[in-house]
This record gives structure tokens, C-alpha cells and sequence, in this order.
């Protein structure tokens, strides 16, 4: 079957080393302890190249046709994902990682005039290879707000508005964390509101996290039409809650999917939907209402619709990618499920598993309906499954 585009709207490509490394951490300590020196180990050129070469492939593997990726603070090596992403034909939004503050002093921006300076380096060099930014394209990305001094954030306020380029970051995703933009920021109204008054949140602004976010939050939120990236699978692996997705779609805040690599242990957007699902049922089991109960819980069509047209929405390319209308760019994967031979399973070769050397883990009896065979795709199915992935028409991966 044909699958649209799979758009991943959060993901540090910096990371990828440590996907499935976390521990018992929680956001602060995780940061601390895997993440900022892994990041800081990318600006040896080599390291960048290999994990970047090496994430591209694998994320194309699973089907991600579009991410939006936080690199470090690294130019060379921002500049150099931006490279890998272009040569290999991944559609990819990169951000130079924001910081002068929080992280060691080893891994942060000495000045937020540096930091501007820097991050306007890896503007000029995607405009230098992909002049469109037909496939590639900046993004400007304060790593979060307790990261990043006042002064940074107005900085990068002003470099959006001269620019016009989308924006990415975090936004309330662990009770702490608020507890430290409420002391770091002691007159804004809330966390929404730090970007808000720097002049960062907008139409072209993805929101990662977003789990404890209140009304007058939600309500700006809507109102600048920021898009969210949901990140279930990260969620539950650093433990910063179950993000109300029912909710800030009922609000008409438009919402789409990230993996947050290495937050999340998996790189695949496939893995988002199914743990969006199982999350979107532990909101269930805490929701006393009977109706209400039902509700919260996400379908498949809707998972599969964040991660493809609500992605798409999200970084902006909803006229481009995300569906089969005609006119529209050819990005696109191709799912291949294993059918179960007729007859008795038993009379296999001699050590063979009896298995039939299939295509991966899904197994087709016949009888199921598309909706079925979907389902069962989703929850059981993996990058065996993706058989051939295209990215504007081109082939940019086959499953050998
Ligand atoms: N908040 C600030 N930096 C990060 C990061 O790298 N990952 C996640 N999940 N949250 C963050
Ligand atoms: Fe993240």
C-alpha cells in the first residue's frame, strides 16, 4: 500500500547516538547527563559526519520524508547535516542549536550577538546549496527559554521578523522546567508567555512538547497559530506527562508529531502514532467522565493525519506534501505486509523458522479489511515494512 508523506516536527539529529540511553532521568538531570555531552561531541567534524550520514539514512529507512532537526551549536556541523540532508533528498528543516546559558560553558553561545552571528552563518549556507530551499531550509532555534538569556531571544525575535524563516524550540514539557522559567523569567505571565513578548511565536512557529500548557496558553497559542509537535514517545520515556492532544485539537490548535530523538528512544514516526495512541488512552484511563473517556482517545486515521498532513501543516508545505491531490509533490512511501501462504505452516525446510523469510512483522491472512490491514501496520509494523520511500518524486530509499 501507499502511504503520504511521514513528517517528523521534532527531532535532534545531535542525539542519535543515544537513542534508547535515558535511564530513570527527567528532562533536567537527562540534559545534564547524556545530552549536552554528546552534542558538544559533534564539533569534531569526523563524529558530526558519521552520526549525521548515519540519521539521515536511518530516519529515511523508517519513512520520514520531511524533519524538522535540531543540530548543536556547531556551525561546521550544523552546516554539514544541512549537506547530508540535500545529497540524500530528506526534506529537512535544520536549526542551529541556540544556548548561552544553563548548558556547561564548554557547550553555549559566549554572546547572543555570537549566537546571532553564528546562526545567520548556517542561514547563508543553506541558502548557499539550496537556494529555495527546495528540499533544505534554515530554522531558527532557540533551544528553550531557560537556555536562552532575554537578550538571545530578542535577538532571535528580530532575526525572524527580518527573515521570515520558521522557528522551532520546547515549550512546557516538564513540571520543572516551568518551575524554572517562572524563576528565570519572573515577569512574564507564564512559559508561552517568554516567547510571546520576544516576539517568537507565530504561524511558522513549531511548539515541542506542550503538556502542561493552561488556557490563556492554549488561547495564545491559537491565536498566533503556532503549530505543536506532540512527542508521545519521548514523553514517556523522561516521564513529563501525558500532553492533552483531544484538547488542543477541540481548541482548533493545529498539532503534529515528533519522535524527539533521543528524548524518545526511536527515530521512527511510525513508533510516534502508536505511542500516541496508547498515550492518548492514558489520558483516557485518568478521565472520569464515561463520554469524555471515549473521546480523548485517538484513532488511527488521526495519528496517521498528524503525521502527515498535520506535519505538513506544521512546517509549512500542507500545499506541497501530505496528500495525493494532483499538483502535489511526490513524497510518499511504499508499505509492503507479509501474506500468510495458504496450506500447513508445518511442512517447512528443514531449520527454517517457518516464518517464509518475509518482508517484516506484519502478517496478512486474507481476510482483513483496509482498515484492518492498516491497523495492524500501524501497531505491529517497522522499517522492514517500508519498502521504497520517495522525496519530490525521487527514490531515496529501497529496502534491499
Ligand atoms: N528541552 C531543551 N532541550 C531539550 C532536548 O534536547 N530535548 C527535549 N526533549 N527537551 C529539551
Ligand atoms: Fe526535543
Amino acid at each position: 500500500m501507499l502511504m503520504r508523506n511521514g513528517t517528523d516536527t521534532h527531532i535532534h539529529a545531535s542525539q542519535y547516538p543515544n537513542a534508547g540511553i535515558f535511564g530513570k532521568t527527567t528532562l533536567l538531570s537527562w540534559l545534564e547527563t547524556y545530552t549536552f555531552p554528546m552534542e558538544s561531541s559533534l564539533s569534531d567534524p569526523a563524529r558530526a559526519q558519521r552520526v549525521y550520514s548515519r540519521v539521515v539514512a536511518r530516519t529515511l529507512s523508517h519513512g520520514t520524508t520531511t524533519a524538522a532537526y535540531y543540530a548543536t551549536i556547531s556551525v561546521p556541523s550544523t552546516n554539514l547535516l544541512a549537506d547530508i540532508c540535500l545529497s540524500r533528498g530528506q526534506r529537512a528543516f535544520v536549526g542551529r542549536v541556540c544556548m548561552d546559558c544553563l548548558s556547561p560553558e564548554y557547550y553555549r553561545d559566549e554572546s547572543p550577538e555570537q549566537g546571532v552571528l553564528a546562526t545567520k552563518e548556517c542561514i547563508q549556507h543553506i541558502k548557499s546549496i539550496d537556494p529555495g530551499y527546495n528540499i533544505v531550509s534554515p530554522i531558527i532555534t532557540p533551544r528553550f527559554a531557560p537556555s536562552c538569556t532575554s537578550q538571545y531571544l530578542h535577538g532571535l525575535g528580530q532575526l525572524q521578523k527580518e527573515t521570515g524563516l520558521p522557528v522551532q524550540t520546547h515549550i512546557s514539557e516538564n513540571t520543572s522546567e516551568i518551575e524554572l522559567v517562572k524563576e528565570l523569567f519572573p515577569e512574564s505571565k507564564s512559559y508561552t508567555d517568554v516567547y510571546d513578548t520576544h516576539g517568537l511565536l507565530g504561524p511558522k512557529t513549531i511548539l515541542a512538547h506542550a503538556v502542561h500548557l493552561s488556557p490563556e496558553e492554549r488561547a495564545t497559542i491559537k491565536e498566533r497559530q503556532c503549530k505543536i509537535s506532540h512527542c508521545p514517545t519521548s514523553n514517556s520515556s523522561i516521564t513529563s506527562g501525558a500532553a492533552q492532544v483531544r484538547l488542543l485539537l477541540d481548541e482548533g490548535i493545529d498539532v503534529s508529531l515528533g519522535t524527539d530523538m533521543s528524548g524518545g528512544y526511536s527515530p521512527s514516526v511510525l513508533e510516534a502514532c502508536r505511542q500516541a495512541l496508547l498515550v492518548s488512552r492514558h489520558v483516557a484511563m485518568g478521565t472520569a467522565d464515561a463520554e469524555e473517556k471515549e473521546n480523548v482517545k485517538l484513532a488511527i486515521e488521526e495519528v496517521l493525519y498528524l503525521a502527515t498532513r498535520g506535519g505538513a501543516k506544521a512546517v509549512g508545505l500542507e500545499a506541497k506534501v501530505g496528500g495525493f491531490e494532483v499538483g502535489m509533490e511526490w513524497d510518499a512511501q511504499l508499505v509492503g505486509l507479509d501474506g500468510v501462504p495458504e496450506g500447513d505452516e508445518e511442512e517447512g525446510l528443514q531449520g527454517d523458522d517457518g516464518l517464509g523469510g518475509g518482508t517484516g512483522p506484519v502478517d496478512v491472512f486474507g481476510w482483513e479489511s483496509w482498515e484492518d490491514k492498516v491497523a495492524k501496520w500501524v501497531f505491529n509494523g517497522d522499517d522492514r515494512n517500508t519498502l521504497a520511500v520517495w522525496v519530490k518524486g525521487r527514490l531515496v530509499h529501497e529496502r534491499r
